[in-house]
């Protein structure tokens, strides 16, 4: 396959070598209008935006990925693989399974579990387990210290369940895991696939354990902010 991809109408170099990657096509503009100088659309299949442009003079771009495994493993694999970027850094949102961490708080997903299927295209004898670059991992760990906000390294569940009626997602709080988001897993795997890197961070958006600190998408863009300018740091 070459470019165009099926779902990338962008031309070679338009892409930079590090790309953040929301879950949220308009969280996507947002970061490209309010942080990056000359932002250029680059890519706009099915509303999926994706802007390169520069912040404190370094070349970077931002696409979304959708929602869930299946999308991020489309959106990642492409650009990995064809578009020659080196480095994609997820900023979502997750839900906390653990006390310590409060809505607005951040985690750094240095390992994700999942109870999805993604891997089981490498027909491997045993279990992968997907893990953060350390190199983005350190920087981001750094940049996030600086930024005085509460905040864990550690594993996270991408699970591929959104509405967990039977509650499953609190039996991994069990084996240390601190929270639950949909995309980090299949991001991991490809990285680690193609010899790239992969790195996500979450603002938790709402709490298992406090439901009643869940707020409003607006009330929680200031956390989603600072997140922001933590990958934009890194980059
Ligand atoms: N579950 C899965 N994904 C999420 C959640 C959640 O509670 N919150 C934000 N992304």
């Amino acid at each position: 396959m070459s470019i165009p991809t099926p779902h990338i109408n962008a031309k070679q170099g338009d892409f930079a070598r590090t790309v953040l990657m929301p879950g949220d096509p308009l969280r996507s503009k947002f970061i490209a209008e309010t942080f990056f100088e000359d932002p250029v659309l680059v890519n706009n299949v099915r509303g999926v935006q994706g802007y390169t442009g520069t912040y404190k003079g370094k070349k970077v771009s931002v696409m979304a990925s959708g929602m869930g495994q299946p999308a991020i493993g489309i959106y990642s694999y492409e650009l990995f693989k064809f578009y020659d970027v080196e480095n994609i850094i997820r900023i979502g949102s997750c839900g906390s399974i653990v006390p310590e961490l409060h809505v607005r708080d951040i985690i750094i997903a240095q390992g994700a579990c999942t109870n999805g299927n993604f891997a089981s295209q490498y027909k491997l004898p045993g279990t992968f387990c997907p893990i953060a670059s350390f190199d983005l991992l350190e920087k981001a760990v750094a940049a996030t210290r600086n930024a005085g906000v509460n905040f864990k390294v550690g594993n996270i569940l991408s699970s591929d369940v959104f509405y967990d009626d039977a509650g499953s997602a609190m039996d991994w709080a069990k084996m240390g895991v601190l929270g639950v988001e949909m995309e980090a897993a299949a991001l991991y795997c490809n990285a680690a696939r193609l010899g790239k890197n992969g790195l996500c961070i979450c603002t938790v958006s709402d709490s298992f354990l406090y439901p009643e600190e869940n707020t409003t998408a607006e009330e929680r863009q200031e956390s989603f902010t600072k997140m922001m300018e933590i990958a934009l740091e890194i980059a």
